[in-house]
């Protein structure tokens, strides 16, 4: 889960790191009164930034300096509402305006491919800093860091030697360094990344800007974190199905997907997607039908689940048949199949639109016995999952053309 910069900010305060004062506002009254409050701190210098989880707003007018409450007023209008990278501002962070000296560069992030954290420093921080990363790659230090050991005095050390800091700065930006791997590592970030870390003129180093990624699997052990995901730009479908704890993401297209197990589900995906190619050619269709979601109901698929996951599939008005994809695993087939039948009787009325059920595997006959003795009108069973996926794809092409 990605934050905005106004609540890694706040994040970061409650670590030690320092940051300046940041008011978050949604309207340009807001704006202004922020601006009275926050700008009395600076000398009435505010920066208004757009709050959207995206890089390069400052390239895109969305962070703009005020020096009167007019001034910040005008910054507010012209920034909410904004369109940054297909991300609409909403909400701005009125900041204190500082005198920045220099912007340096930090981050401190998980490195997959070596298996550890990398910290990455620069001299040179600021807007350009993806440029400075391709062309100069040398003047951005890259330091991993054991998970054991995490960034201590002597790590921290290491890093600033290896940006090249000024001596006389190396000791105060190394206190700040070992603050936002507290964040990190308490908070259990997959991303700490300040852009820019700043030296004021009157020589304090402070975190002029933020994004951090929190690693969703750790949630458990932080209660506060489930309150700061972004539930308005969530998807209400996929923010239903995390309620009950499906594995669901929407997709585009039309042919709704359920299977149990995460690689049962891509791969069928894929197999619909080719269908929906074939059967768009043998109709001559412009637009084939395609998956229209992954849903991965796990290894129980009981009718409950069941009924849950066609429940919220069945709520996308853009689906126009189902694919019930199943692999009798430890569950067998015949308790998956009265899942299927009972998960029909729960929804009653509101299952509408046609299933396609492929089982295989264990106790797969007595699961297609079932199915096939209740006989529902809206379910057609199929032996293979080809030959589910085209009919699946044909059953949604028959309703949209
Ligand atoms: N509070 C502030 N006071 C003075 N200048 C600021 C302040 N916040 C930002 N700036 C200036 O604006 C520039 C861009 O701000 P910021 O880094 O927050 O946005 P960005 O880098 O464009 O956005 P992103 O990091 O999302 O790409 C900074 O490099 C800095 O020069
Ligand atoms: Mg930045």
């Amino acid at each position: 889960m990605d934050l905005f910069e106004y609540q890694a900010r706040d994040m970061f305060e409650a670590h030690g790191v320092p940051v300046l004062a940041g008011v978050v506002a949604d309207t340009v009254d807001d704006v202004r009164a922020a601006a009275e409050t926050v700008g009395s701190r600076s000398g009435g210098v505010v920066v208004v930034k757009a709050q959207v989880k995206t890089g390069g707003r400052g390239k895109a007018g969305g962070v703009k300096v005020a020096r009167s409450l007019d001034e910040a007023a005008a910054a507010g209008q012209s920034i909410l509402g904004m369109d940054i990278k297909g991300h609409t501002v909403h909400r701005v962070m009125v900041a204190e305006g500082a005198k920045i000296a220099e912007e340096y560069y930090f981050s401190v992030l998980l490195d997959r491919a070596n298996r550890s954290y990398l910290a990455m420093c620069s001299k040179e921080g600021g807007m350009e800093i993806e440029q400075l990363a391709v062309e100069r790659p040398d003047a951005l230090a890259r330091i991993p860091v054991d998970p054991n050991v995490g960034i201590d005095d002597g790590k921290a050390r290491e890093i600033v030697d290896a940006a090249g800091f000024d001596e006389a700065d190396k000791d105060a930006i190394a206190e700040v360094l070992k603050r936002l791997w507290d964040v990190y590592r308490e908070e259990d970030a997959t991303l700490v990344e300040v852009n820019p870390l700043v030296k004021t003129e009157g020589g304090e180093i402070i975190a002029l800007d933020g994004k951090v990624s929190l690693d969703e699997n750790a949630g458990f052990r932080h209660p506060g974190h489930a309150a700061l995901e972004d539930t308005a730009a969530a998807d209400p479908l996929e923010a239903a199905a995390k309620e009950k704890g499906l594995n669901y993401v929407k997709l585009d297209g039309d042919v709704g997907v359920i299977g149990n197990g995460a690689g049962l589900v891509m791969s069928t995906l894929d197999v619909v997607a080719y269908a929906g190619e074939q059967v768009a050619a043998d109709q001559g269709l412009s637009t084939p039908p395609k998956p229209a979601n992954f849903l991965d109901i796990g290894g129980g698929a009981s009718a409950e689940v069941m009924a849950d996951g066609l429940h919220i599939i069945l709520g996308d008005t853009q689906v126009k048949s189902v694919f019930v994809n199943v692999f009798g695993g430890i569950t067998s087939c015949d308790a998956v199949a009265n899942g299927i039948v009972g998960a029909l009787d729960a929804l009653g009325d509101e299952a509408t639109k046609p299933l396609v059920v492929r089982l295989d595997g264990n106790n797969v006959e007595e699961g297609r016995r079932i199915l096939a003795e209740r006989a529902h009108p809206l379910v057609t069973i199929e032996e293979t999952m080809d030959g589910a996926a085209r009919k699946a794809a044909e059953l949604a092409a028959s309703t949209k053309n």
